[in-house]
């Protein structure tokens, strides 16, 4: 009887050395529950700011919320967050309030001093408008491009990212702001005017010409000569150093050359978004969870806070990266985004029900060298953590 017990362990032990691996709880789950607890978590945010009128969540700093008006550049993520959210689980109350919180960016279709407008008005109204075809989204998002559009200088070639330090800089373009092109691109197709797409091609090209290191790894802000619209200055702003790779920055990249390889099939943008991944997933100092520190040169690593916002702009667009390129790339990719899904997707990164100010997730870095949301939760990341499960999803 005790050898046969002994047997019987022994088995066991092998099997669940043998097969461990494969009995890791399937993906298709863990994406499910984390839209589960997404939802909840979300409703929570959604009822508390509701009698709140304008306001925006951003983030739970020091245990205190902290929220905006549609003015801040983070105005349409939670919006946009809430689609995500009704384009799972189709409710009347998750309609209700993505609606809702749309409504509260629409006056930043009228923004023309500063670059953000694409991330507060695609996020939002361009979110809604794929789900539900609202034609009056239209309006807002053409008026909106139109806004983005003014900030272009044919000159420099480049749209201008913002207005403040001029005395610093001529014309500062910074690596975020190829994720306002998407609206440009598809105000182009919508209107049949094709001077918003020569423009946003016009930044794509220019970018890629002047942001990036050899290594592939980019600059934060980029500010040009107004005569010559060449380079006088390459900086950072939010990075550890100039010639660091500032964690997000580095995604924003990523995640730009994608989409754009996506709407325009150049293969220059489809080989630029694969020399950055490549860039991002064999840095030394990437940790093996695949969740960045804030700069993958900040000088307190390995102790140095991690940017989950990165990681999930990151995991986003290899997921759609995933769909352009060879099957061995492909499953390399997918490899490190299942990773950094499970991560986030764990007690690590995703909050408790209730807690975390009502956000997501955990442990992500807005501005380091501000002393600003540090080790915080941050709106932008839980919605590009939701458009990365949005994507999963369809392909699981
Ligand atoms: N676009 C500003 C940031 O990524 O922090």
């Amino acid at each position: 009887m005790n050898n046969k017990r002994t047997q019987f362990l022994l088995l066991f032990l092998v099997a669940v050395f043998t097969f461990g691996r494969v009995s890791a709880q399937p993906l298709k789950e863990i994406v499910n529950k984390a839209f589960q607890n997404a939802e909840q978590q979300s409703l929570l945010m959604a009822k508390k700011y509701e009698n709140q009128p304008g306001s925006l969540p951003k983030s739970f700093e020091n245990g205190k919320d902290t929220f905006s008006d549609s003015r801040w550049w983070c105005s349409g993520f939670f919006p946009g967050s809430l689609w995500y959210l009704y384009e799972n689980n189709k409710n009347e109350q998750l309609l209700r309030y993505a609606k809702l919180y749309t409504d509260r960016v629409e006056r930043e279709k009228y923004t023309t001093d500063n670059h953000d407008v694409g991330f507060m008005l695609y996020c939002s109204f361009g979110n809604g408008l794929r789900i539900t075809g609202e034609e009056r989204y239209k309006e807002v998002l053409l008026t909106g491009a139109k806004s983005l559009a003014t900030r272009f200088d044919p000159n420099v070639g480049l749209i201008r990212s913002w207005d403040h330090n001029r005395e610093v800089w001529q014309y500062p373009v910074i690596i975020d702001n190829l994720m306002n092109l998407e609206l440009l691109l598809w105000a182009a197709n919508y209107s049949k005017d094709s001077s918003f797409k020569i423009m946003a091609l016009s930044h794509a090209d220019k970018t890629m010409k002047h942001h990036f290191r050899p290594d592939y790894s980019s600059y934060h802000v980029v500010s040009y000569d107004l005569k010559s619209g060449i380079p006088h200055k390459k900086q950072t702003h939010q990075g550890a150093g100039d010639e660091s790779a500032w964690s997000r920055g580095q995604s924003w990249g990523l995640y730009g050359y994608t989409y754009l390889y996506r709407e325009t099939k150049d293969k220059r943008y489809l080989e630029q978004a694969k020399r950055i991944a490549n860039y991002l997933i064999n840095h030394p100092q990437m940790p093996k969870n695949f969740i960045p520190y804030w700069d993958y040169n900040a000088p307190q690593i390995p102790n140095a806070p991690r940017d989950a916002s990165a990681a999930c702009v990151m995991a986003s667009a290899l997921i759609e990266l995933s769909d352009f390129v060879e099957p061995e790339l492909k499953k390399k990719y997918m490899q490190v985004v299942d990773v950094q899904i499970r991560t986030l997707s764990s007690d690590e990164y995703t909050a408790k029900l209730g807690e975390n100010g009502d956000f997501i997730l955990k442990h992500s870095t807005g501005a380091y060298p501000f002393k600003s949301e540090i080790d915080a939760p941050l709106s932008y990341a839980d919605y590009y953590y939701l458009e990365a499960l949005t994507r999963l999803k369809k392909r699981l």
